[in-house]
Formats: C-alpha cells, structure tokens, sequence
C-alpha cells in the first residue's frame, strides 16, 4: 500500500519508537493520528509533524472507539495501525525475599502489551474491513512491536516475555482471519533501540549494550524501526510475519 495521502494511527505515537514511526509516516506523506496515554507530549509529536493527536489508552475500549472516531474524522478512515505501546516489566517469579511475585504485576503487563494490543487491532479491523478495496484488494496494514524477549527472554521478564510472545503468536492466526478483508498483519521484534528509557541509562551501561551486538555494535536507531515498519506496509507480499530487527543479537540469560 502506497503510504501517501493515507491515514495512519500510531499507538504509542508520544515517545520512543511509536514517535519515530509517526514522524516517517508523516514524512511520507501520510495523514498520522499519534493515540497514546500520554496526550501531552503526543500532542507535541503532532504538531511537530502536522498530525492530529488523541489521548487514549489502548486497554479501555471506550477510550480507544472515541479516539478511533475522532481520528476518522479529522483524517478519513485509517488504513494503516502501527499499534507501538507498550510498557516494560523486570520481576523474579521468587523474589530474594522467598516472596512469590504479585500476580497483579504479571497481569499489569499482559493487559497492555497483549490485551492492549488485541484490542484496538480487532476495533480498526472491523473498521477497515468496511472500507473499499484498494487495487489488488487491500484494505489495510497491521503491525505489533514485539521484542526479542518474545524468544530470548531474559531473567525477570516472563511477564514482558509472555506478553510479547503473546503478539508473536497472534500474528499468523490474525493475518489468516483478515486474509478474506485484504488487511495484512506483520509483527517486528526489536533488540535494543537508543529510547528515552535506555538513554537514561548510565553511559557504560549503554555501552555494554551496544558491544553485545554482534553488529553493528551500537543500540538501534528509532528510525531503524521506523523504516521497516513503514516498508511493511509498502510491500503487499509480507504478511503473517514476525520479523527480528536487532543486528543479529541472542539476549543472555541476565
Ligand atoms: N526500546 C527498545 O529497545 C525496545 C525493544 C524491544 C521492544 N520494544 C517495544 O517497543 C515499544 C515502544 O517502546 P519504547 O522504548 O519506544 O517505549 P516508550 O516508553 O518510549 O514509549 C511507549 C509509549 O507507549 C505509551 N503507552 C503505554 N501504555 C499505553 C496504553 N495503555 N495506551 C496507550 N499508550 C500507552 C506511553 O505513554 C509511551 O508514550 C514497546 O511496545 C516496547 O515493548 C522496545
């Protein structure tokens, strides 16, 4: 699917990698709506890009219609869901403590990363599968962020892990149901990106990182996901796949 003059929804659009994908969605010309919890600085994204910006948490679906309605009205009915929000957990299944790690946690972490996720995906489906065929009968693109601790998850992140394999393993399922629409579903798995979070990191920390790369030996560049994300939705002939994007890295068991 051409990316100009369509309209696209990034989740997660206010921060991170959702914010670069927002900003090369716009650049190509697309009509970028940026959906995040965050509607202060997704408001600063898109005024930066010339987008629209909506507060809505990807867990509620109140929230998510409302946003999904105000962005179809400001731009037309989107085609494109970049759904990039997501949030990040590190806990022991036993604690040093001998404590039992909260359920509560676990389940903070599969609601937003999995549930999240499916939520707004299923409501721009149906949505989309409303729309007119474009030339080869497409009708849209979807794309999940997961992680390569969807495979190599590391000490602490089976909640992360559990949540990320989630979406890796809704993705071929999901394409297959949303052949008969002309939507097509891709995940990427990102390794390590130079985010606000991990920039926040001490300086030898992120070197550390970066050296355990294979290569190039340095963090990826949120415009790096950016870039593929966008060529998913260019190449009709990717669909139900999960594509890593981490210069070749295998996550050490800590
Ligand atoms: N940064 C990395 O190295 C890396 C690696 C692998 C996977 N990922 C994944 O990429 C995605 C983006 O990561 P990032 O580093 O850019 O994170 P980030 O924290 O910079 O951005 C995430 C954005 O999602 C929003 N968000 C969180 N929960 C939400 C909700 N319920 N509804 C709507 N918006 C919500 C936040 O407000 C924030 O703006 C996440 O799914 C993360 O798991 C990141």
């Amino acid at each position: 699917m051409k990316i100009e003059a369509q309209a696209a929804l990034v989740t997660g659009g206010a921060s991170g990698l959702g914010e670069a994908t927002a900003r090369e969605l716009a650049r190509l010309g697309a009509k970028v709506a940026v959906l995040d919890r965050n509607l202060e600085r997704a408001r600063q994204v898109a005024a930066e890009i010339g987008g629209t910006a909506y507060a809505c948490d990807i867990t509620d679906t109140a929230s998510v219609e409302a946003a999904l309605d105000a962005a179809a009205a400001a731009h037309g009915p989107a085609r494109i869901l970049m759904n990039v929000a997501g949030i990040g957990s590190a806990k022991r299944i036993v604690g040093k403590d001998g404590q039992a790690a909260p359920l509560e946690d676990f389940a903070r972490v599969i609601h937003v990363n999995l549930l999240g996720t499916y939520n707004i995906s299923r409501l721009f489906a149906a949505r989309c599968a409303k729309l007119d065929p474009l030339d080869g009968g497409e009708r849209g693109v979807m794309v999940f962020t997961a992680s390569v601790a969807a495979f190599d998850g590391q000490v602490g992140q089976q909640a992360y892990s559990a949540s990320k394999g989630g979406l890796v393993g809704m993705t071929l399922p999901m394409a297959r149901d949303l052949a008969q629409h002309g939507i097509r579903v891709c995940t990427v798995a990102p390794g390590i990106f130079a985010t606000p979070l991990l920039l926040e990191l001490p300086e030898p920390v992120q070197q550390s990182l970066a050296a355990s790369i294979p290569f190039p030996p340095r963090l990826g560049k949120p415009s790096e996901f950016a870039e593929l994300a966008c060529h998913i939705v260019t190449n009709g002939h990717l669909n139900g796949e999960v594509i890593r994007l981490d210069g070749a890295l295998r996550m050490a068991p800590r």
